[in-house]
């Protein structure tokens, strides 16, 4: 038995849409209601017997605090844009939650990236629960796997392969094309930042690296802490030549427990490898990630072309944890 629930959105983009979808189609199984969204330009829309996909936005709320005031939700999903440098302004929407005594369940990595291990506190001390699954994989499950299905486990390290524009730049080049060719692509199939730099230069895969070291290996690191070099200076013809050899070039993150001193070590580098290789597997916006672990080895999980209905699905699979939990 699913315990009902009242849900704020804070933001209303894709992934907000895709969200209020996904919950009208499951509405029979799972009675969560969104009572309220408030967003930057829209403005803000409360119903306490529920929206529906549709909603009609009124003025915008004067604050956080005077939505959050009103709507009285048990959940606030933060699904505004993203800020990689700081988590700013998603990590004071966490903690304006926090005092209005609402769960958070967010998608969005800059905060967990930033400053987890402030706003994981903060949650405990509050009593209340604090969920991010959709953060580096869109929805496949990566955090609720070792909250659920590890016991005893301890990760050692993993390896990512987390960009998807990084991905589809290589792939146009080895068509041929140019690196600005290949960013084009994934502007328009929507999935470059507005920056595309921040993905090219490898800052997107910094991020989610901090947040999974953050999370898993409690590495309390940021972003901008991380040795990182992205695809920038790759040529079309030197990536003909790899291609000659039955080579390619990824992205990739990795991470380590060192032996020596403990700490977690993290790089993210432009990476020649075979074209057999696990990691050269992957392609377009398609992601893997390896566990390395103690007790079970390195084991991983992959997600084929994932879309905003999926990220929006590890934002229901954390509220359907919460209400099962609390
Ligand atoms: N798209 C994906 O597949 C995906 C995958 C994984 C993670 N994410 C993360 O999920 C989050 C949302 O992504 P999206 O694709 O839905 O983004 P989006 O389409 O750009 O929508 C962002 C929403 O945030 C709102 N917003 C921005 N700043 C705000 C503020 N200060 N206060 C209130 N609302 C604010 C915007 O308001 P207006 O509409 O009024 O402008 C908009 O509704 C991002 O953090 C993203 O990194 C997305």
């Amino acid at each position: 038995m699913i315990e009902p629930m009242r849900i704020a959105l804070l933001g209303f983009g894709s992934v907000g849409r895709a969200f209020s979808q996904l919950l009208h189609h499951k509405r029979k199984a799972f009675p969560f209601r969104i009572v309220g969204i408030h967003t930057a330009r829209q403005g803000t829309v409360i119903d306490d017997r529920g929206l529906d996909r549709t909603p009609v936005f009124g003025p915008k709320a004067e604050s956080l605090d005077a939505f959050l005031e009103a709507a009285k939700p048990e959940v606030l999903v933060e699904i505004t844009t993203l800020n990689p440098a700081t988590g700013e302004p998603a990590a004071s929407h966490i903690r304006a939650a926090f005092r209005h005594g609402a769960h958070v369940v967010t998608a969005n990595k800059g905060p967990i990236a930033n400053c987890f291990a402030e706003l994981h506190e903060l949650a405990q001390q509050a009593g209340l629960e604090f969920r991010f699954e959709s953060t580096v994989m869109d929805g496949a499950p990566i955090f609720n796997l070792y909250r659920y299905t590890l016991p005893g486990v301890r990760l050692t390290g993993f390896t990512g392969v987390l960009n998807s524009t990084c991905k589809l730049v290589v792939e146009a080049m080895r068509e041929g094309l140019s690196f600005e060719d290949g960013v084009r692509r994934a502007q328009e199939l929507g999935i470059a930042e507005a920056d595309p730099s921040y993905d090219t230069e490898g800052w997107d895969s910094a991020a989610k690296a901090a947040a999974l070291a953050n999370v898993l290996m409690d590495a309390r690191i940021r972003p901008s802490e991380i040795d990182t070099k992205g695809i920038g200076r790759l040529t079309t013809s030197r990536v003909l030549e790899l291609k000659e050899k039955h080579k390619i070039v990824q992205l990739v993150a990795r991470a380590r427990r060192s032996v020596s001193d403990g700490k977690v070590k993290i790089r993210v580098r432009a990476e020649v490898l075979e074209e057999t290789d696990i990691l050269a597997s992957v392609h377009g916006t398609s992601n893997l990630l390896l566990f390395h672990t103690d007790l079970m080895g390195t084991i991983g999980t992959v997600s084929l072309h994932p879309t905003p209905s999926q990220t929006a699905y590890g934002l229901f699979s954390d509220i359907v944890d919460i209400a099962r939990t609390i």
